[in-house]
């Protein structure tokens, strides 16, 4: 691993994490994804801006004694979780001098996860600053990005943004200063709808306190760094905006055809009524390109066989995921098969509850669709490009 500089004095000590292809044992990595740590090294004082997930400890001292460095005044957590935070003990053992600086809430959920001495920390107000030598950190609270402890930070001189887990991206790449191109640009809306949906509301509220900066730089805890903040803040206001676009995504499973069928006759009829459709076999999906479907669909169908009475357990499973990653969705509908009947309208309308959508008129067939099905699957379609009137295109 090698450094990278952003500014002088102002050092990428990350790591790349090639090979990781999951996060949270939840959300998958395909492009694997890096743990960015930061030196800022002023005239007078160094801080290192979080660390690494511990099974790369190592590789951040390395990088650390390449740049030279004997001494640590303070260690910014910006976030406790432990991808970021995991390497504090340590660091904190082999640099004695240094005070952990991070928000109030952070030092509580630091303390429980990593039992670190009280001692150590230096809590920090929104809007704090200190001072490291012509380079002056300025700490600003913004909770939920992606927990509720989390802080961004500012280095006003060199006008970069620290900004944790905001505006990152699960991307590994040789130089995380490279070219951000489109490529770059899928995989931090796929990182944002995986981490950042669910706070959308938080985000919404809390991105003035930055856009107010005179930023040059942005430089997440993961993925490239950001040369041209514009991009990626646009992109944000674009993905939080209220207003979904004019997109269905059918998440659908079907285990003899029947489903399928129906899926097959709806994405077609909207497709012939002017609504973008993104559909998504749930058996083979990969789930990041369902939450990059979801961060502007207006319309969510839930297309499922009945199986022992319910849903199928994939359509659940995709219902449970949509719930808890609230996008803006406003509109959502079941269809699906049955043999002999079961609750999965219901069940499936249970599970996502969260998302306060108005629920479409289901559309059920018994057994394989017939004529008035496909009929009711039309006038679904007629419902669904009705509510879309007026909605950006997708
Ligand atoms: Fe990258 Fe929420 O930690």
């Amino acid at each position: 691993m090698t450094t990278f500089r952003i500014r002088d004095g102002v050092e990428w000590v990350g790591v790349m994490d090639w090979d990781r292809r999951l996060f949270d044992e939840l959300i998958p990595l395909p492009d694997g994804t890096s743990y960015n740590a930061y030196l800022v090294k002023g005239s007078q004082q160094t801080a290192l801006l979080d660390t690494v997930d511990p099974p790369f400890a190592e590789v951040l001292f390395e990088q650390l004694a390449s740049l030279g460095v004997e001494r640590l005044d303070y260690v910014v957590a910006h976030h406790a979780e432990q991808d970021h935070s995991g390497t504090l003990p340590e660091v904190m053992r082999r640099f004695p001098d240094a005070v952990l600086v991070c928000t109030p809430k952070a030092k509580g959920m630091l303390s429980d996860l990593l039992e670190l001495p009280a001692d150590r920390f230096l809590t920090v107000d929104d809007g704090a600053t200190i001072q490291l030598g012509g380079k002056t950190l300025r700490f600003i609270h913004f909770p939920w990005v992606h927990w509720p402890e989390t802080m961004v930070s500012f280095l006003e001189e060199d006008r970069v943004l620290f900004p944790c887990d905001l505006f990152g991206s699960h991307l590994a790449q040789s130089n995380p200063m490279g070219e951000y191109g489109p490529c770059t640009l899928v995989a931090a809306k796929r990182y944002y709808a995986e981490i950042m949906m669910p706070f959308r509301a938080m985000i919404q509220k809390n991105l003035p306190k930055i856009e107010a900066l005179p930023i040059e730089t942005i430089a997440p805890s993961h993925g490239p760094v950001v040369q041209r903040p514009a991009v990626i803040m646009d992109a944000y206001r674009d993905w939080l905006a209220d207003a979904p676009r004019n997109l269905a995504v059918v998440a659908y499973t079907s285990m003899h055809h029947s489903t399928r069928h129906m899926v097959r006759h709806l994405v077609d009829a909207l497709a012939a009524r002017g609504v973008a459709v993104e559909q998504f076999d749930l058996a083979t999906v990969d789930l990041g390109k369902l939450g990059i479907a979801l961060v502007d669909a207006a319309t969510i169908v839930l297309a499922s066989p009945t199986v022992l009475g319910g849903a199928h357990p994939l359509v659940l499973y995709a219902a449970a995921l949509s719930n808890a990653l609230k996008p803006k969705a406003r509109y959502a509908a079941v269809i699906g098969s049955f043999g002999w009947g079961g609750k999965m309208v219901d069940q499936l309308a249970g599970s996502i509850a969260a998302l306060r959508v108005e629920l479409l008129e289901p559309v059920l067939a018994k057994g394989a669709p017939k004529a008035a099905e496909l009929a009711a699957l039309d006038r679904l379609a007629d419902t669904i490009a009705q509510k879309h009137q007026g909605l950006r295109g997708a």
